[in-house]
């Protein structure tokens, strides 16, 4: 089974996300319509859709509501992402331009509200009290994350534990929300929702280690953004923290110094570092753990299709290049 595989499995229902999607950025106000679509239309791979859809198809779900579950996650995604551009003062996503690059700084995080309040809007919809609660809490520990992560900026002491912490609350959290919502509409056990919630959470987590990873060594055009924004920002992730750990104290020093200063110019000599010390093999490692911890987490579940997409789907978190 392959990514592919599962694109195809899910893809009715996909193409239902996307009409939901599409009607509900509808909005008066031209801008809101330019800057939303923009950055929609621009791809990405729908994960936490898909996530969302084949939790719930694990449950056995005949409704209609996963498919506005869906288009809630890839909306309060997409918001984060817009949110996040400005932050990160990224210039390239999905082999594009970014909104904030195009539209400026305050068109991006404005229609990144919007999207917010509709992804709210939509959850009264659903009116499931449960659902609104999952939500809820992943859109504000999301936001905790990115502030955690701000602080975590061009400090050099931040410790693994510490990095993890801001991966699990930015990231892997709305991964763990979407599966959950799944298990929720299924009417799964409680048991059920919890391996589920266990299993996006981990898979989550070896999704944002790979992307930390490709922030280094990714190809430009397969992961359509910049690589070294993370070190220009002064992001202290683990392939820097490792490899100050367990290099020589020069070694030690240029990583250090390049999370002080931020900025593109120690790229190069950072990379060489990491090279040295294999320091992606160790973030590889971390990841391959997590997607481990997150296929035991639903291992009990009764064998199906959906079950097997969502087993191959932590694979490809951890093999992905893009
Ligand atoms: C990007 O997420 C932000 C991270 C959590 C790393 P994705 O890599 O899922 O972004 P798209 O939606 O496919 O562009
Ligand atoms: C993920 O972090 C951001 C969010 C969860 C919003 P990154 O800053 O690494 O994401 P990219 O690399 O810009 O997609
Ligand atoms: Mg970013
Ligand atoms: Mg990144």
């Amino acid at each position: 089974m392959s990514i592919e595989y599962i694109r195809s499995y899910i893809a009715r229902d996909m193409e239902i996300v996307d009409d939901v999607i599409r009607e509900k950025l509808h909005s008066h106000v031209a801008l809101i319509r330019q800057v939303s679509e923009y950055i929609i239309n621009s791809g990405g791979k729908r994960l936490r859709p898909a996530l969302v859809i084949l939790s719930a198809g694990a449950f056995g779900y005949s409704g209609k509501f996963h498919h506005n579950l869906a288009a809630i996650v890839e909306f309060i995604h997409t918001a984060t992402l817009l949110h996040d551009d400005v932050v990160d003062e990224s210039e390239l996503r999905r082999n594009r331009e970014t909104a904030n690059a195009l539209f400026g700084n305050a068109a991006s995080v404005l229609v990144g509200d919007f999207l917010y309040s509709r992804a709210f809007q939509m959850m009264v919809e659903v009116d499931n009290m449960r659902v609104m609660q999952v939500l809820a809490d992943a859109t504000n520990t999301i936001a905790e994350g990115e502030v955690l992560q701000l602080l975590n900026c061009r400090d050099p002491q931040v410790t693994e534990e510490n990095y993890l912490q801001v991966i699990r609350f930015k990231t892997a959290k709305l991964f763990e929300a979407a599966s959950r919502l799944g298990a929720i509409l299924g009417n799964a056990s409680p048991e059920e929702e919890n391996a589920m919630s266990v299993y996006g959470m981990h898979l989550g987590t070896a999704f944002q280690l790979i992307d930390d990873m490709l922030d280094y060594t990714g190809n430009n055009h397969d992961i359509g953004k910049n690589l070294g924004d993370d070190l220009a920002e002064g992001k202290p992730t683990l392939p820097l923290i490792y490899a100050m750990r367990v290099g020589n104290p020069d070694q030690a020093g240029i990583i250090r110094k390049a999370i002080e200063d931020g900025g593109k110019d120690g790229f190069q000599p950072v990379l060489n570092v990491i090279r040295e010390t294999s320091a992606l093999d160790y973030a590889r490692q971390c990841a391959q753990a997590e997607v481990a911890t997150a296929t035991a987490a639903i291992a009990a579940l009764p064998e199906s299709k959906n079950k097997e997409c969502l087993l191959q789907l932590a694979h490809f978190a951890v093999t992905r290049n893009y």
